[in-house]
């Protein structure tokens, strides 16, 4: 073979054991804020940090960092932990890789033990398809840099496009070889084996052999390689550009989905934009590899590709971690514009701020980045920069002008990206703003807004009924959001759930005459939890007391199933802590919880029957009407007098409770 790896590439897939004493280096030099830093935006708040959680959906921040235990909380998933687990749990890394990772930012030299037996058996694949992966890297940088045909073909037509030789490296650009097995004997030399050669999608298998032996060719040949990196740098994929203009060739071809590739969850140039789109505090997206690459030449680094496909959830959710804006480039000559808007309805949905730039007819960012050169193309984005919504408004107002049907269309069209924003302030902005564009009423723009929103929340909540009837015990109370409709149900839901957060708090406390969780269980004698969680700890508590072994939260946060730990961690974390400004400020005064738990007690007993006896109406309710159906005298009679005897009961704890009820 004619050319030369200049690098001893990493051929071991099986790696030693870390030593005990490069570990203790690594932690000392660790500084957690430093480490979760590198993956998402921290705000300080106090001596401590808070960001979006990284592992839920969610639009307020429930992840803390505390720098002075090394440790972070994650009250949205119940994550926690010291760097390490924040570094596995949010790269999917094992043990030993996080330590490898953290060793490299911070320059710890590794030293290794002997290789174990167990140790070669407890190796991860996905360890070994890094290797590999990482070997075929260095392997198609080579060939680029140092064979004849790397740089007469694959070298000069990167040159041709202007791309600088500082980018090729910062994006680790490649050629592979046109033949079939370049690549495939060069990694079988080094020591890999076919079936990971298959497992990364390096190569492709044909049919088996007659003898049983495997066949396989090069997935990559005679193209230009983009490696694509995950977010800590480690390549997952590459993409291959066909150098000529054969017809029946695809432009690109790309790595299969592997263990360690995800499409749907990777962007093209986060790894290199992720500094940049963090400090300048908004990402643009384009649409390929050449647009990122020619973006960063142009000294705008805070760009992603969404790889010619319209975003995913999960790449929306990777881009909120680092900021909140994204503008997305256009081509010029889209005449699907209104397709792609489309797309776009994906990320207002994601609570981002989203607005547009349109670049001249057949320029992408690539081509117009090169033509006009840095400045004029920083200046151009800068100026060209829109709002989304007004930007669509426009595109619409022009066409729906003296066409009142196109223009009911429009507004039908606009109202409903703008129902997508979750923040109901930025909707009334952008209310208020089309009201002006469309030169339309602000009230009628605002009817067609709700008729959206109450369609979209009926959707919800049928889609939510539906999963609970599915699975009435695996259904997670605690991801419920405020049921939308207040319904006797959720009342009870919410008084079952008041109980069980006054007893996990307060058990021990000293009422007037008893404490709180004596009282509790003597008053709810009668009383059946309707939700099983619920239930489930309130029997517990109930057995504790019985036995005279009264239990703390603890317990159930170490032995409770899953649903029950989250729960009670959910219950016993005082999410509203009132400031004291609060009282200075607005003279507004809170009692402290402890001081009136005497009535808060009392109350929500009362409200809890209350709640109960109301349920237990409805039920019968349907009996009575049962029993009018079925001309079902006696059956008619006793279900009157239980509503009767009920009715009573809920007047009675109404008094109580100073609650008017309807007669
Ligand atoms: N793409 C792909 N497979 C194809 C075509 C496109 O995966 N057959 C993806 C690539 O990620 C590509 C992006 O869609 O970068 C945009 O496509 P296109 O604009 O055609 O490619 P460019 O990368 O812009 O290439 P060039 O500028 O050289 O035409
Ligand atoms: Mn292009």
């Amino acid at each position: 073979m004619d050319y030369r790896i200049s690098k001893p590439p990493l051929n071991k897939l099986v790696l030693g054991l870390i030593t005990r004493d490069t570990i203790e280096e690594v932690k000392n030099r660790i500084d957690i804020v430093d480490v979760i830093s590198d993956f998402i935006t921290l705000k300080k708040s106090g001596a401590n940090y808070k960001a979006l959680s990284p592992f839920a959906n969610e639009k307020t921040p429930s992840f803390f960092v505390v720098p002075a235990k090394g440790i972070f909380k994650d009250f949205s998933s119940g994550k926690g932990g010291d760097a390490f687990s924040f570094v596995m749990e949010h790269e999917k890394l094992s043990y030993a890789e996080a330590i490898r990772y953290l060793a490299k930012k911070y320059g710890v030299e590794i030293k290794e033990d002997k290789i174990s037996d167990e140790g070669k058996a407890e190796q991860s694949e996905r360890e070994g398809l890094y290797i590999l992966m990482n070997f075929a890297k260095e392997y198609y940088k080579n060939i680029l840099h140092t064979h004849d045909e790397g740089k007469g073909i694959g070298l000069s037509y990167f040159r041709e496009r202007g791309f600088t030789d500082r980018t090729i490296e910062k994006f680790e650009l490649g050629f592979a070889l046109e033949g079939w097995e370049y690549f495939s004997k060069e990694a079988i030399a080094k020591g890999y084996n076919k079936e990971l050669l298959e497992k990364t999608g390096l190569v492709v298998r044909k049919e088996d052999n007659p003898d049983g032996t495997i066949r396989t060719y090069d997935r990559f040949r005679g193209r230009v390689i983009f490696p694509v990196h995950n977010i800590s740098g480690k390549v997952i994929a590459f993409g291959a550009r066909m150098m000529g203009k054969e017809k029946n060739q695809p432009k690109y071809i790309n790595s299969p989905e592997t263990d360690i590739y995800h499409k749907s969850d990777v962007l093209y140039g986060l790894y290199q934009g992720k500094n940049a789109i963090r400090q300048q505090d908004v990402c643009y997206l384009v649409e390929g590899y050449t647009d990122v690459i020619s973006m960063h030449q142009s000294d705008v680094e805070n760009v992603v590709a969404s790889s010619g496909t319209a975003l995913t959830e999960s790449q929306i959710k990777l881009i909120h971690r680092f900021t909140e804006n994204v503008t997305v480039l256009f081509d010029g000559d889209s005449a699907g514009i209104k397709a792609a808007l489309r797309g776009i309805d994906m990320i207002l949905k994601g609570g981002l701020n989203v607005r547009v730039v349109l670049f001249p007819d057949g320029e992408d960012p690539d081509s117009y980045s090169r033509k006009v050169g840095t400045t004029e193309f920083q200046k151009f984005l800068k100026e060209r920069t829109q709002d989304f919504v007004s930007f669509k408004t426009s595109l619409y107002a022009k066409e729906a002008a003296g066409d009142p049907i196109k223009k009911a269309e429009s507004i039908k069209e606009i109202v409903t990206s703008i129902a997508l924003i979750p923040d109901p302030v930025k909707r009334s902005v952008y209310i208020q703003e089309t009201s002006n564009l469309l030169k339309m009423s602000e009230q009628v723009l605002l009817s067609e807004l709700n008729k959206i929103l109450i369609q979209e929340r009926r959707k919800n909540e049928k889609e939510k009924l539906r999963e609970q009837e599915d699975e009435p015990i695996g259904a997670d109370p605690t991801v419920e959001v405020a049921p939308a409709k207040i319904d006797t149900q959720n009342m009870v839901y919410y008084q079952e759930r008041e109980t069980i957060r006054l007893l996990l708090n307060y058990a021990d406390n000293q009422l007037e005459s008893q404490r709180l969780s004596d009282f509790l269980v003597r008053e709810l004698e009668d009383v059946e939890f309707v939700n099983p969680v619920f239930n489930e700890i309130y029997h517990t508590f109930k057995k504790g007391i019985e036995a005279g072994e009264p239990l703390d939260n603890q317990f159930f946060v170490r032995k409770g199933s899953e649903q029950v730990k989250r729960m009670v961690t959910d219950l016993v974390t005082p999410r509203y802590e009132t400031s004291q400004h609060w009282g200075d400020k607005f003279h507004i005064y809170f009692s402290k919880e402890v001081d009136v738990l005497n009535e808060l007690a009392l109350t929500n007993v009362l409200r809890l029957k209350f709640r109960v006896v109301q349920k237990m109406m409805e039920d019968n309710l349907q009996l009575v009407k049962q029993a009018e159906l079925a001309d079902d005298l006696d059956l008619l009679d006793r279900s009157l007098e239980t509503q009767t005897g009920l009715k009573k009961a809920e007047t009675e704890l109404a008094g109580l409770l100073g609650i008017v009820v309807a007669k």
